[in-house]
């Protein structure tokens, strides 16, 4: 079972999804998760913008200690994690994306919901390409989605409003792919707005993915169980870990001038 130091970064408490299925996953695995919240919604921002803060983000994981990154975003997977692995070509990445192939097996309707930047991504196009063949999902871009789970939180009225209103050209779909982190938190408003849908999370898979990626490497010296960082609102972060059947998790303001590791090749 791995022991490995595990970084998961995110733009904010979105990626808290993807760090409940590693903690399920990988019991034993000491998990590092920084929320980036400060600078959400990534989905909004250029794919510079993103660069920027997602290798600023590895190299602060890497600074504690992490021996693999998992890229618990899907705009940042998108704009960044070709780059991460070249930065870094011995550091294991693994990222997350849109569930389309898996939605696209039988006939159901199928829509994608996602951020803004994340659908207009070439890597979602090759997606899109790779697996769309003539069956093309309808695309939902999702702004403000993200920022009012940050900023109201996922319960809030204006959130479930946002959530209703983005639904509403999706009527008669069977199936929604979930193309952001952000979004199983706001499943049940989902299912309110378009009644008993089908709901892709890639959560699972990626927690998968990360097992086999991090059963080869060594286990790390002894630390705690999880550790997190906010850029942002701590209490929001430790609201939403809670959600997510993390439990009480203690929430650190996230350095701004975090250690360097060594400089990437
Ligand atoms: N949770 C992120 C994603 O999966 C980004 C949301 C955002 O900051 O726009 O795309």
């Amino acid at each position: 079972m791995s022991g490995a130091r595990i970084g998961v970064f995110d733009s904010g408490v979105g990626g808290l999804t993807v760090l409940a299925a590693l903690r399920r996953r990988l019991p034993t695995a000491q998990l590092l998760y920084v929320a980036d919240s400060a600078h959400a919604p990534y989905g909004e921002r250029s794919n510079d913008y993103v660069l920027a803060r997602s290798r600023a983000l590895t190299r602060f994981l890497l600074a504690e200690g992490a021996q693999a990154v998992v890229v618990a975003c899907n705009t940042a997977t998108a704009l960044a994690i070709e780059t991460l692995r070249r930065d870094w070509p011995d550091v294991p990445f693994v990222g997350i994306e849109p569930a389309v192939k898996p939605a696209l097996a039988d006939s159901a309707s199928v829509a994608v919901l996602a951020t803004p930047a994340t659908l207009a991504s070439a890597r979602f196009g090759a997606l899109l390409a790779a697996h769309g063949g003539a069956r093309a999902p309808r695309l939902q871009p999702c702004p403000g989605l993200a920022d009012a789970i940050e900023r109201e939180g996922a319960h809030a009225p204006r959130t479930r409003e946002l959530v209703a209103e983005l639904c509403t050209p999706l009527r008669g779909c069977t199936r929604i792919v979930l193309g952001c982190t952000h979004y199983p938190l706001v499943a049940d408003a989902i299912r309110a707005a378009l009644g008993a849908v089908e709901l892709l999370d890639p959560a699972d898979a990626v927690a998968e993915q990360t097992a086999r990626v991090t059963s080869v490497l060594g286990a790390a010296a002894p630390g705690p169980a999880l550790r997190c960082w906010s850029s942002g609102d701590m209490r929001r972060l430790q609201r939403v870990a809670h959600d997510c059947g993390l439990g009480d998790v203690a929430a650190e303001p996230l350095p701004s001038g975090a250690p360097q590791p060594p400089a990437p090749q």
